[in-house]
């Protein structure tokens, strides 16, 4: 089984992949939030920070691009393949207004005949350079309707992707209600490339249920979990996927583990941020995530949202971590 960490832009950057590698085993791999490729060929420089190998050293990271040009991607992965990357995964994805709008992301997904093209010119630009990337895409199953899927698996089929990860919604499902499983399964049955399930996995359990799902529709075949906002929430979840009996660990330790990881990353941000502010934003953020371990502490919650400074922001952390409700069986419920 591959498991793998999902990109979530605003999230998952470089400090919060080290320290989750630092304190957390069990994600094969990590996926960066997208790289958008403008025509003028320039990296932000909090693109380019997300990828120097120097910030990454002790990850198996995929870059992921967002673009519907394939002389944008293929200037991007040029520039990844001599800093060493080996893998680039393409967004056909993100469901946000501005980026569907330029037929970027999900909103690729209703212009097959240039989303073919696109592909052929990505996949002759890498053979006739010899440059020495893989390919895979995320995709969702449709745009406007998951009836789109076939002619999109048969798109994909065309080229020699080295995975095709499947997160089974459409784009006007943004992250709500239940993944269409059926279509996984069409997936599953229909893909000429690997394939990996994307989708409200936010407990072991969860994975489970999919695993056997998947081993009914194809026997043996390797499997592979990509994990967004259940990691997010209880980022300990890909040690309890692989483990055979469950919990890795006692709740006292995954409790330390858990502070440890949370100081890691405050630590991360407060070295590359100016301001308390930029800081609290981006910690506050992922305790929409992390609070579900926290029942009945609706209070202390609150004090983590209201602080202005860093001093007070640590003071509420720290009462609320100390606390014995923390509940590592409590789950993020999407
Ligand atoms: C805040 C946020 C940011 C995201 N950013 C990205 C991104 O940059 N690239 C991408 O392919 N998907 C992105 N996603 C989608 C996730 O990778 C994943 O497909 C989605 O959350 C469903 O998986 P999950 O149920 O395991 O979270 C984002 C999702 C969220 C909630």
């Amino acid at each position: 089984m591959r498991t793998s960490f999902a990109p979530m832009e605003g999230i998952t950057g470089y400090v919060f992949r080290n320290a989750h590698r630092a304190v957390y085993r069990g994600a094969d791999r990590y996926f960066t939030p997208f790289l958008a490729p403008g025509a003028s060929h320039v990296l932000s420089s909090r693109e380019k920070n997300d990828i120097l190998p120097e910030n990454n050293r002790d990850v198996c990271l995929i870059p992921q691009i967002l673009t519907n040009r394939a002389e944008d991607f293929l200037w991007l992965c040029r520039v990844l393949a001599d800093y060493g990357y080996r893998e680039v995964n393409l967004n056909l994805g993100c469901p946000s207004g501005t980026v569907t709008a330029k037929k970027k992301g999900a909103g690729f997904l209703l212009f097959r005949g240039e989303l073919d093209r696109f592909l052929e010119s990505v996949f002759e630009g890498i053979y006739s350079e010899e440059l020495p990337v893989r390919v895979s895409v995320k995709t969702r199953i449709g745009m406007e309707d998951p009836g789109e899927f076939p002619d999109l698996l048969t798109i994909y089929n065309r080229y020699p992707l080295s995975e095709l990860i499947i997160h089974p919604r459409i784009r006007n499902d943004y992250y709500e209600g239940f993944p269409r499983m059926e279509y996984f399964r069409t997936g599953l049955m229909e893909s000429a490339a690997p394939v990996s399930y994307n989708g409200n996995l936010f407990s072991a359990a969860d994975a489970k249920a999919v695993a056997k799902e998947w081993e009914k529709v194809r026997p043996g075949m390797e499997q592979s979990f990509m994990l967004g906002r259940g990691a997010v929430a209880s980022p300990w979840i890909f040690e309890e996927i692989c483990h055979e009996s469950g919990k890795p660990c006692s709740a006292g330790d995954i409790r330390d583990r858990f502070i440890r990881f949370h100081d890691l990353l405050l630590e991360g941000y407060e070295e590359i941020m100016s301001g308390d502010r930029n800081v609290l934003f981006k910690m506050k953020e992922l305790w929409f995530y992390l609070g579900c371990h926290f029942p009945g502490c609706e209070k202390e919650m609150k004090r983590i949202k209201k602080a202005q400074k860093l001093s007070d922001y640590r003071d509420a952390a720290a009462r609320l971590m100390a606390d014995s409700r923390f509940d590592a069986d409590r789950f993020f419920a999407g």
